[in-house]
């Protein structure tokens, strides 16, 4: 297995690094990072994401931004990252990784035909798919250089492909977030694009989804799903070894549970 997907000095974005999967991703490829790679960890919970930070090997310099990832402009993402390159040209690093982690399953008591409020369509459409196309805008065009080789990870879910009551906000947006990346794939051929479902994981996300869902078969589907979930470290670590093994098509998506 190479090791390659994570070797030189790398510059590695991570959103929603405070908690859950992200929190792990940080922590997991902070350890495979080699010295002077650069980390910036962006969520809204300051004292979290300081406390990852103290979870990474000193050898690797770690920005934690504090920030509504529902309301960041374009101009506060060139400013993050202007904060953390702090002077450093882009070309000193050999390799950029972003995650596109962070995602929310907004209001999850609410079916189709209750769906009547713009502002919350918007707002869940602004974290979890205008915001980060934003984001991902911003990056590429501050690390335009080819020689820096790119890595795009989109975190997104089984149910960007499949269709659960209750759940059209979230559904929706990962099944348009997938899309957007696969585009964004076509059109960028020299930058590796995945879109990794992690499985049901144990985070405050799932626990809150088991808890709230409304419709009797979503329900059940998570009591199910309750026998076989997975800790952040072990989708974590599947996904570094999907990087690893490199058998994935640009813009593909690969599932924790997937046979490679
Ligand atoms: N857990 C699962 O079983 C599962 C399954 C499939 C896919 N996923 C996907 O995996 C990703 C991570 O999920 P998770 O389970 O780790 O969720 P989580 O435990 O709820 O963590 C979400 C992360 O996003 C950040 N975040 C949420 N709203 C934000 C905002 N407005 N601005 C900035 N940061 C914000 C949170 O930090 P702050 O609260 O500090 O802002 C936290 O770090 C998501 O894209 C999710 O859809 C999860």
């Amino acid at each position: 297995m190479s090791t390659e997907a994570f070797s030189g000095k790398v510059f590695l974005l991570i959103t929603g690094a405070s908690r859950g999967i992200g929190r792990q991703i940080a922590i997991t490829f902070g350890s495979l990072l080699e010295e002077d790679s650069r980390m910036l960890l962006l969520a809204r919970d300051k004292n979290a994401l300081e406390e990852v930070a103290k979870l990474i090997p000193p050898k690797i310099k770690v920005c934690t931004i504090n920030a509504d990832l529902s309301k960041a402009t374009k101009t506060d993402f060139e400013r993050f990252i202007s904060e953390c390159l702090c002077g450093t040209p882009c070309n000193a690093f050999d390799r950029l990784i972003i995650m596109h982690n962070v995602g929310a399953l907004g209001n999850i008591t609410h079916t189709t035909n209750k769906m009547l409020d713009i502002d919350t369509w918007r707002q869940h459409y602004d974290l979890n798919l205008f915001i980060p196309a934003i984001l991902n805008a911003v990056i590429m065009n501050t690390f335009d250089d080819k020689t820096i080789k790119k890595m795009i990870i989109n975190i997104t879910s089984l149910f960007g492909i499949q269709a659960t009551k209750g759940y059209a906000y979230y559904c929706s947006v990962k099944a348009a977030r997938e899309m957007y990346f696969k585009v964004f794939a076509l059109e960028n051929p020299d930058v590796n694009v995945l879109s990794y479902a992690p499985g049901a994981v144990d985070t405050d996300m799932l626990n809150f989804a088991c808890e709230f869902s409304i419709d009797s078969e979503t329900k059940e589907f998570f009591h199910e799903i309750r026998k076989i979930t997975l800790t952040p470290e072990q989708t974590v670590n599947r996904l570094v070894q999907v990087l690893k093994e490199q058998k994935y098509k640009s813009g593909d998506r690969v599932d924790y549970y997937d046979k490679i």
